[in-house]
């Protein structure tokens, strides 16, 4: 008895990643290659760079994948490569390379939605049932969605403007907690999350986003301005130059934690309150999934669990390895959407990627 094979491959942004998953979840091979190092260096993604990085690793991260998991490309059942939404640069690369791939063993095509993916990741580890909700916070992502089904999603809120892992990478690059011994070499939220547990989250005042706005969308850019005009009102009292480590840091880390975990929570409350109270989510046992870089926040997932347990949901998390950007969560999407017999292509004529 063979099971179902799926080769997945990741290049949306700036991992290039891989992995061979079966259709009862095991991972026979996985591999990533992380640009973080080189992007840390430009202060932020340039997509050129992006791309050719990702064209000099996939043949090595795809071909490691295979090897490790003892698989003949000629026994896959499909290759499942994400193709939104991201960098159109990054993901023209893995795109081009699969439909090669394609060609050549002459394999069904998944096309995955790298939103999808993240959201379908839980059910690779715990058995759960369709519909729960999924919230994702990261870098690059902030939604709440209803997952009703393999692509069969309900976007019930967003980010306005920019994400959370996003607003704390700024303030810590503001606060200049790179220059800090003890968060040195922590990403931004890390940082905040150290930082936050020496300081006092009420010291200063600040309100949570959108208190008014009736809807589950969030927003962070405000709130990063506020913490922006403290931390230069701070500078003058201290006197310190633009880059010094203020002496309130741990204060200003505490209240910007202490904030996005109201507000993420505040609007992942409603989300659930709105879906229980249509009978889009049980009363009783809903699923909430959270995941992305800022779900290992341990503050912000305690705020969380104050909003599970007072509606009666289960809150789960996939392990931090899942939680970001992976080849294991396309190659499990593709699993999926074998099973449910929706988007495998067998024919990929249409599907052609220019690259400019
Ligand atoms: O999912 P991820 O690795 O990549 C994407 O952005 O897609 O998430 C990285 C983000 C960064 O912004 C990082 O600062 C944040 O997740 N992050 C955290 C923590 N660890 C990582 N934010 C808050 N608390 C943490 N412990
Ligand atoms: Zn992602």
């Amino acid at each position: 008895f063979l099971h179902k094979l799926v080769l997945g491959i990741e290049t949306s942004c700036d991992d290039t990643a891989a992995a061979v998953v079966d259709e009862t979840g095991n991972v026979l091979g996985e591999a990533i290659h992380s640009q973080t190092e080189v992007h840390l260096k430009t202060g932020g993604i340039v997509p050129a760079v992006a791309q050719q990085l990702h064209r000099e690793n996939i043949q090595r991260i795809v071909q490691e994948v295979l090897s490790a998991s003892k698989v003949s490309p000629s026994e896959l059942s499909a290759i499942a490569t994400t193709v939104k939404p991201g960098l159109a640069l990054s993901l023209g690369v893995g795109l081009s390379f699969s439909l090669q791939l394609v060609d050549q063993l002459k394999k069904p095509f998944i096309p995955i939605h790298h939103m999808e993916a993240h959201a379908l990741t839980i059910r690779l580890l715990n058995k759960v049932e369709f519909p729960f909700l999924v919230l994702l916070i990261s870098g690059g992502h902030c939604l709440l969605a209803l997952v009703r089904g393999v692509s069969d999603f309900l976007l019930l809120g967003k980010s306005l403007d920019i994400a959370p892992g996003d607003m704390l990478d700024k303030v810590a690059r503001r606060l200049s907690l790179i220059k800090h011994p003890e968060c040195s070499t922590m990403s931004g939220g890390k940082a905040i999350e150290h930082l936050a547990k020496q300081g006092n989250k009420l010291h200063f005042a600040i309100k949570p986003p959108m208190q008014r706005a009736k809807n589950c969308d969030f927003s962070f850019s405000g709130l990063q301005h506020v913490i922006d005009k403290i931390i230069m009102q701070k500078e003058k009292e201290e006197g310190l130059q633009r880059g010094q480590v203020l002496s309130s840091a741990a204060h200003v880390a505490a209240a910007v934690q202490h904030t996005t975990a109201c507000h993420v929570a505040e609007r992942t409350h409603r989300a659930i309150l709105f879906c229980q109270q249509r009978r889009l989510l049980s009363p009783s046992n809903a699923v909430l999934v959270v995941s992305g870089g800022v779900a290992s926040n341990l503050y912000i997932r305690k705020a969380l669990e104050i909003v599970t347990n007072a509606t009666q949901c289960t809150l789960l998390c996939p392990p931090p390895r899942l939680c970001t950007d992976n080849g294991i969560m396309i190659a499990w999407n593709g699993i999926e959407r074998l099973r449910a017999g929706v988007g495998v292509l067998h024919n990929t004529e249409g599907i052609r990627y220019e690259p400019k």
